[in-house]
């Protein structure tokens, strides 16, 4: 029996581009998609632009139009540039539709049905030159802990406290400047706080990643509070029922589009909605997220369909963030890439999509895109070794043999080709692409060694060799043919080229059990792809530092930009205190560390490991002042915990020298 099977990829916001980052989470979802579909599935995979809340709203303000026509632009943006990395939705639709205004009215109706919305009078900061209650991004003022400035209204990034935006000193609104004024407000909750046992139930029934699941874990511990699902005029997003002038909270419709987006596909296909909505629906529902929005995935999206009477996600699967270089992308440095830029700069994305797919590996590390490895590992996989076995045989099969394959014989490497499928095809279910690739990739070693060992070049000088010339093309191009199957998922383009090219049907995954008859015509092989010039990357990279100086359009939201400096507000980020070395030791078995215990003027002395044992004598720092970071997150090591840094001196002609402070310096000043 075909499974049913609809997917979902996170709802980009309508207010900015697609950028590589993104597009993790896409071609992630893509690659899935494509291997079910090819597996004989039925597969529905929807995605929608989210286009409610107040930084969309303000956005179309300050450019002069309407929100709905932003988001029409920003719909049309998105949309092209995830076909052009071939993202292949089935519907791509909008939260600001009249499906999703229904589904959310109804799905709001039926949770007050269950007794699980409730009213609350709360009080917010609300700003009266531009008459509006101000989400917390929107304000800022001085950290109530560290006293750093110009902090958002919900965490400093100073000092990492999060607070409300209430504990704020001297708060003012982002949008027009003006002290902020305290109003109350009666705001609608889901009341989640009753949904523990149900949640826990569900957390148990294998929906989450292990790493997900242990997050889950702590949050059940620090227990669970109402959600407020309302916001209040002016807002752009759907009214409540029977609540005027408030508006449901943009991640209440949010998860809903997914919904919406379905139910305009049904319309379009003829699909029955409840088959896959409906409390004890048989069909599976897996949702692709980024890790930092698992909170709404995991606790706020099932509650929410529990207790309105439909089904729950079959899985949700969660991946890590992008880093580029090993680094956050950035303005500064040109690697915030949109996807635009990449397609107006390198061209192919399915490059990108290799690369992604040999990065990945169904948990919620990060991903890193290191621009030099992937040119090499672009270039080395999928011209030097994949497209290679192609570009080194096919010419003989249309030069000598009038394009027809020969009958093929009996070929050990092509059975561990074939007999490889079902170890690839776990490594796509469980979405560890990279290890499906290396194993793809060392099946086209193989394959190139049987190419390399009998030498068709060779072969083909001497008349007597023919028949073997044919043979060794025809069980290469079927070698090169069972490997365009298994990379068809991430490579779909190249695929159909290929498909072209050896003149088959598009290839499914039931292709593996069959090859081409003897006699069977293949076209004139054509050149299937280039290499990466490593001149266009630089050339990419350059364009998008170009464009940080050359283009000044604000988003509402303000976006920090970074340069090779830092600013002082990023120094004043690192807490440098004095501290007292109380105690000093060495640690049984570590070649370079001494266990410092440091006064910093708090109740309890802090421990550090510092590698500093090849200069110091642990009985020569008892006593003794210097410096130390009092703020660097707590490190787990093999030892203990390292809740700290000393700032010690050292190049290569000598040190470490830690740093000790004038007379009169006390444990615990701030160095500034
Ligand atoms: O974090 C985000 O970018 C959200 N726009 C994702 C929404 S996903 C879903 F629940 F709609
Ligand atoms: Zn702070």
């Amino acid at each position: 029996m075909t499974r049913k099977i609809l997917v979902t990829s996170a709802l980009p916001y309508a207010n900015g581009s697609i950028h590589l980052g993104h597009l993790v989470e896409y071609i992630q979802t893509d690659i899935w998609v494509r291997f079910q579909k090819m597996q004989g599935n039925t597969v529905h995979y929807v995605c929608a632009d989210d286009t409610h809340g107040t930084p969309i709203m303000l956005r179309a303000e300050k450019e002069g139009i309407t929100p709905e026509q932003l988001i029409d632009k920003v719909h049309k943006e998105h949309y092209a540039d995830f076909s052009e990395f071939l993202v292949e939705f089935d519907n791509y639709y909008s939260t600001n539709s009249e499906e999703n205004r229904v589904l959310s009215s109804n799905i709001y109706r039926a949770l007050k049905a269950n007794d699980k919305i409730a009213t609350r009078t709360i009080e917010q900061y609300y700003d009266p030159v531009k008459n509006m209650f101000l989400p917390d991004r929107f304000i800022k003022g001085e950290c109530p802990k560290c006293h750093a400035k110009d902090q958002y209204g919900d965490s400093c990034e100073v000092c990492g406290t999060t607070y409300s935006p209430t504990e704020l000193i001297n708060p003012y609104s982002a949008v027009s400047g003006a002290a902020p004024i305290r109003k109350e407000t009666e705001h609608y909750f889901f009341k989640l706080s009753e949904c523990e046992d149900f949640l826990k139930d569900w957390t148990r029934s294998g929906t989450l990643q292990a790493e997900a699941a242990n997050k889950m874990g702590e949050w059940f511990e620090s227990g669970l509070s109402d959600w407020d699902i309302s916001r209040d005029a002016p807002y752009f997003g759907f009214e409540i029922p029977d609540a005027p002038g408030k508006y449901f909270y943009v991640w209440l419709d949010a998860p809903i589009g997914y919904m919406a987006s379905f139910e305009s596909l049904c319309s379009k296909i003829g699909l029955d909605f409840d088959e896959y909505w409906k409390k004890d629906s048989t069909t599976e529902l897996y949702h692709f997220i980024g890790k930092d929005i698992l909170y709404f995935h995991a606790l706020f999206w099932p509650a929410t369909l529990e207790y309105s009477g439909h089904r729950k996600p079959t899985q949700v699967f969660a991946h890590g963030f992008l880093t580029v270089n090993g680094e956050k992308m950035s303005k500064s440095r040109g690697t915030f890439i949109t996807a635009r830029s990449y397609l107006d700069h390198i061209k192919n994305p399915e490059y990108l999509r290799y690369y992604y797919a040999a990065k990945l590996n169904g948990s919620m590390e990060d991903i890193d895109l290191n621009l030099d490895d992937f040119v090499a590992r672009v270039n080395s996989d999928l011209v030097g070794k994949y497209i290679n076995i192609a570009s080194r045989t096919a010419g003989f099969i249309s030069k000598r043999f009038d394009g027809k394959l020969a009958l093929l014989k009996a070929n050990p490497v092509i059975d561990d080709l074939r007999n490889a499928a079902d170890s690839i095809a776990d490594s796509y279910v469980s979405r560890d692409y990279g290890r499906a690739l290396r194993e793809i990739m060392a099946l086209a070693d193989k394959a190139n060694g049987y190419v390399a060992e009998n030498a068709p070049w060779d072969m083909s000088k001497q008349e007597s060799q023919s028949e073997a010339l044919h043979q060794v093309c025809t069980a290469a191009l079927e070698m090169f043919r069972l490997l365009t199957i298994y990379l068809k998922p991430v490579l779909p383009k190249l695929a159909e080229a290929i498909e072209t090219f050896l003149n088959v049907k598009p290839l499914t995954w039931i292709d593996v059990k069959t090859s081409l008859p003897a006699g069977h015509s293949i076209q004139l092989y054509q050149h299937l792809i280039t290499r990466i010039d490593p001149k266009h990357i630089e050339a990419m990279t350059e364009a998008n530092k170009e464009n940080l100086q050359s283009t000044n359009t604000a988003p509402a939201v303000e976006v920090v930009e970074e340069t090779n400096y830092i600013s002082i507000d990023d120094f004043a980020k690192v807490d440098l205190r004095i501290a007292k070395i109380v105690n000093a030791e060495h640690v049984e078995g570590a070649e370079k560390l001494l266990k410092l215990t440091l006064d910093i003027g708090e109740e309890k002395p802090r421990q550090v490991f510092a590698g500093i044992k090849s200069a110091y004598d642990p009985e020569t720092l008892k006593g003794r002042l210097t410096v130390m970071v009092a703020n660097l997150a707590p490190r787990k090591m093999k030892f203990g915990l390292s809740e700290g840094m000393v700032l010690a001196a050292s190049d290569e002609t000598g040190g470490p020298f830690i740093l000790t402070p004038d007379a009169g310096a006390q444990p615990g000043m701030r160095v500034k």
